[in-house]
């Protein structure tokens, strides 16, 4: 009553005309939980942030989106399976983890496949993004509304300097639980260790392992500076974190509550990329100021590339597909396999 007293006439209509046509599911409010694997202050909380905000707002204020921060609605891994039970709306993950539930998505972690955020661009929002999306519904019963781009993964560790592969010898390295990843640092002669996300700062702090790779923004948002010093900027795996939402969470939606999630998804993801570009640099000099040592691979990264390429590809062309890889390569202006 008080806030229609301030409404212009043409305006109120407008108003119960959006209404109107948003269905009857907007009569019931709800607020969506969003699960976030990272800290605040990460690629993924602005995701998530400005995912909120559109979402609100492409509602009228009737439905909203709560994020439950680091790790706080369980490991990564848990909350996508909670999410094709249903049992939760939304989650914020990295791509990496998602790999495991619905593997075509590999193709956006091959070592070196990505070499920019261009190229990340083009694999997530071009008709190949759109056939990952498709197949993640099907393969893991979450779709892909979202995606957060977060820059390359560096190495970091406490024990010494990185530049060349024969340095990385003897250091125990965590991995997420992802296949090509564990095979890539195989390739670089190591045996990492597989480690759940939310386990990693602890491992790191207890020196369970010496190292991880994570982007710039990422490390800072973790606050890994206080248990690792040295930064190796190998630029094997561009980090790319999607929101999903429950498949079965999305279909029990109106047209139009779909529409408002999709759309924003794309509004998250635009705010995304504007938001590393602005970010990365100061945080990696932030990182420098708080005494993290940042080196770059000798030879411009070329035995680790070599490696890696020579021994990773070739091991994925059934999984992945030659034709899916094809695609991919073609998109980036690269020769095919
Ligand atoms: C991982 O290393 O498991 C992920 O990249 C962490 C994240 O979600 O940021």
């Amino acid at each position: 009553m008080i806030y229609r007293k301030h409404l212009t006439r043409p305006l109120a209509m407008a108003l119960c005309l959006v209404a109107a046509a948003m269905g009857s599911s907007l009569t019931q409010a709800k607020t969506f939980r969003v699960a976030v694997g990272d800290a605040a202050g990460g690629t993924q909380h602005e995701l998530g942030l400005k995912f909120a905000e559109e979402f609100k707002a492409r509602t009228g204020g009737q439905h909203d989106a709560k994020l439950f921060l680091n790790g706080q609605l369980g490991s990564e891994e848990d909350t996508i399976n909670n999410a094709a039970m249903g049992t939760l709306d939304f989650s914020i993950l990295a791509i990496n983890n998602v790999t495991p539930f619905s593997p075509s998505v590999g193709v956006l972690t091959l070592p070196y496949m990505i070499q920019s955020l261009d190229d990340a661009k083009t694999l997530t929002q071009s008709e190949i993004g759109q056939g990952l999306i498709d197949n993640t519904v099907r393969d893991a019963g979450v779709r892909i509304i979202g995606w957060a781009y977060s820059g390359f993964r560096v190495l970091t560790n406490s024990k010494q300097p990185v530049t060349r592969v024969e340095d990385l010898q003897g250091l125990q390295i965590r991995v997420p639980k992802n296949e090509i990843m564990i095979d890539t640092y195989r390739a670089w002669g190591i045996n990492p260790t597989p480690m759940a996300w939310s386990e990693t700062f602890t491992g790191l702090q207890l020196k369970v392992v010496d190292g991880q790779d994570n982007p710039y923004i990422t490390v800072a948002a973790m606050k890994f500076d206080e248990v690792q010093k040295y930064v190796t900027n190998i630029r094997y795996l561009f980090s790319i974190e999607p929101l999903v939402v429950s498949e079965s969470v999305f279909q029990e939606q109106s047209a139009e509550v779909q529409q408002a999630i999709l759309e924003a998804g794309k509004a998250a993801t635009a705010h995304s990329e504007a938001w590393l570009v602005a970010q990365e640099g100061k945080i990696k000099q932030e990182l420098t100021a708080k005494g993290m040592l940042i080196a770059d691979p000798a030879n411009g990264e070329q035995e680790w590339i070599e490696l890696a390429v020579s021994k990773v590809w070739p091991k994925y062309y059934d999984q992945l597909g030659k034709d899916q890889l094809n695609t991919a390569l073609k998109a980036l202006g690269r020769d095919p396999i």
